[in-house]
């Protein structure tokens, strides 16, 4: 029933050309794993400066903050087939995760949230994407754009984002990993574009 996409930590495999030892990875899951991480680390990543950059047409990529949290909760609600606690939100409007998003004005058209731990903190199913516990990797967590700005490269701005400002900047994180439901075929497709690959498919 489900599919798998994975990609082995072949030293080879670079996202646009990133030079750092890097692996892709969708883990395809029935379940959401959204709020499975078990860091205890606390990556203040919007404690960094929140100036915009400019996309070719204009546009912002801003880290999102608080005044962004009912357009997060909604962007979200429209776009997971599952309900987040309330929790969730205030923990990625305040700065839990490294989360931005693609601004039209000042309309929150997308969202990416991502955390970068060791994978020895990661979920058991997780561990098994590298050896040692202390390499660190860069987990997705979410990746959303409202239905009207969708397949105009608005997720593919904000994968890049994350490759230039988290991966390929020290300390060069070993992994970039998420889960994917197996049905979600869109979402698959848009990963194996950037040279993700399943790793695996979880019960
Ligand atoms: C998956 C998602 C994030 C893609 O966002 P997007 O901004 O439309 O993606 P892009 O425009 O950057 O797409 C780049 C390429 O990925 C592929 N792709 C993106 N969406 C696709 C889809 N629905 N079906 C097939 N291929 C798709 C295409 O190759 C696309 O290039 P093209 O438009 O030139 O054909 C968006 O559809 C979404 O928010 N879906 C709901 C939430 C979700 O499933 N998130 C992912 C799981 S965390």
């Amino acid at each position: 029933m489900l599919s798998n996409c994975h990609l082995p930590s072949n030293r080879g495999n670079n996202i646009n050309g990133s030079q750092n030892d890097l692996a892709q990875i969708i883990i395809d899951s029935p379940r959401d794993l959204q709020f499975a991480t078990t860091s205890n680390s606390s990556n203040n990543n919007n404690n960094s400066s929140n100036n915009s950059i400019l996309t070719a047409n204009g546009w912002k990529i801003e880290n999102v903050a608080v005044k962004d949290f009912d357009a997060v909760r909604q962007l979200c609600r429209d776009s997971f087939p599952l309900d987040y606690p309330e929790s969730w939100f205030e923990e990625v409007v305040n700065g839990r995760f490294i989360a931005f998003g693609v601004y039209n004005g000042d309309f929150l058209t997308s969202l990416l949230v991502a955390e970068l731990k060791r994978i020895g903190d990661c979920d058991p199913e997780d561990r098994e994407l590298d050896t040692n516990p202390d390499s660190l990797v860069v987990y997705i967590l979410s990746l959303a754009v409202h239905q009207l700005y969708r397949r105009k490269g608005i997720a593919s701005i904000l994968l890049d984002h994350l490759i230039k400002t988290v991966v390929d900047v020290p300390p060069y994180p070993k992994l970039v990993f998420l889960h994917v439901l197996a049905t979600n075929y869109g979402a698959i497709n848009f990963y194996k574009r950037f040279g993700f690959q399943h790793f695996a498919t979880l019960a």
